[in-house]
């Protein structure tokens, strides 16, 4: 079976997604774009390593989901010239998992672990010890006899990744020399990534189809680069390598993506508010339980948007919608 045969079969989206995905990721610090902040700092962290041959300070990476932290940790281990390990905070059940991982990490290996903020308490305490002192505290047995054990691991790097640095515990924060935040891109540099993403998918792009693709990302990398898979569709259907205008504004209206960016659920959030409590202020455990939406989803993927573009304004008695938001429902409905 080819691969694409297999792919075509295969219902999981999320791995066909990641497959995409990879394609487009950048390969070097050169085709990272923005974030100059958080690179910046980065640059220094590694170059320090490379100088003194130990492992990089552990750092912590933030911000709203398709911002580019995955990838930025993949860099990072490739200009360390060292392994990266992946691993999903979550997924993570037993201390013995993680301490299994982390003693088979060699000097200066990078191990990345995403929604580091959702790991299991348990799991999450092995960490500190081996962070701060590259050094394991196991406990075997119970009661009377228990007793602890110490076990070496290599000096690693750590790269947690979050959707907000405010989730994690102290203990853990405390242990990242750096705590790096990724702001939403602005659609100059969209309008850069999707440009070098389309010669790496053998597209054209018209310049009004590339400003208007960067303008409706909401700011975010994984957008652009959706978008742009979605007009590529519609320009072989059409016959040519050759995006237009025409084609973006018929792939984002089938996206329902409007001119700002915002999706349905962004929509459906400020219409809800309207519409169910007067336009707020409204607390977020009520808004979540009538959009019957988890509120980590709300918070951390959607709301950091609607706040930043003035849609949603956030009160001490909860959130309210703005004019902006009040009109913009207005155009949308009619
Ligand atoms: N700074 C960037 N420059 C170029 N492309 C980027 C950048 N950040 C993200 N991307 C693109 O967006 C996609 C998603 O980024 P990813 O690193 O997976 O985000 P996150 O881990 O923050 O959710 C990547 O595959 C890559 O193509
Ligand atoms: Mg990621």
């Amino acid at each position: 079976m080819t691969e694409n045969f297999q792919r075509f079969l295969s219902n999981d989206t999320g791995e066909e997604e990641r497959f995409q995905e990879s394609r487009l990721r950048p390969e070097g610090f050169e085709e990272y774009i923005g974030q100059s902040k958080v690179v910046e700092n980065i640059h220094v962290m590694v170059e320090s390593s490379n100088i003194r041959q130990q492992a990089m300070d552990h750092a912590l990476l933030s911000g709203p989901p398709g911002l580019g932290k995955t990838s930025l940790a993949m860099l990072v281990a490739k200009a360390l010239g060292s392994e990266l390990h992946v691993i999903s905070g979550p997924a993570i059940e037993k201390k013995g998992d993680l301490a299994a991982i982390l003693t088979n990490l060699q000097p200066r290996d990078v191990l990345f672990i995403d929604e580091i903020h959702r790991m299991h308490i348990s799991v999450e305490e092995i960490l500190y010890s081996a962070m701060e002192d590259f050094r394991l505290d196991i406990v075997i047995g119970q009661g009377p006899s228990a007793r602890t054990m110490q076990i070496e691991v290599s000096p690693f790097t750590l790269i947690g990744a979050t959707t907000r640095s405010g989730l994690l515990s102290n203990p853990l924060r405390t242990r990242f020399m750096a705590n790096l935040h990724f702001d939403f891109y602005q659609p100059e540099e969209l309008a850069k990534i999707i440009s070098n993403n389309a010669q790496k998918l053998n597209l054209e792009v018209e310049s009004d189809a590339l400003s208007h693709m960067a303008k409706c990302s909401r700011g975010t990398p994984r957008i652009a680069n959706r978008i742009l898979r979605r007009v590529r569709d519609f320009a072989l259907v059409d016959g040519g390598n050759k995006i237009n205008e025409e084609q973006v504004l018929k792939s984002l209206s089938l996206m329902e993506i409007d001119e700002y960016g915002l999706d349905r659920m962004d929509r459906k959030i400020l219409s809800v508010i309207l519409d169910y409590y007067g336009g707020g202020p409204v607390g977020i455990d009520a808004l979540c339980a009538t959009l019957a939406e988890d509120r980590s989803t709300i918070e951390d993927v959607f709301e950091p948007f609607l706040l930043k573009e003035g849609f949603l304004i956030r009160t001490p008695r909860g959130r309210e919608i703005s004019e902006k938001a009040k009109e913009h429902i207005a155009k949308y409905s009619n």
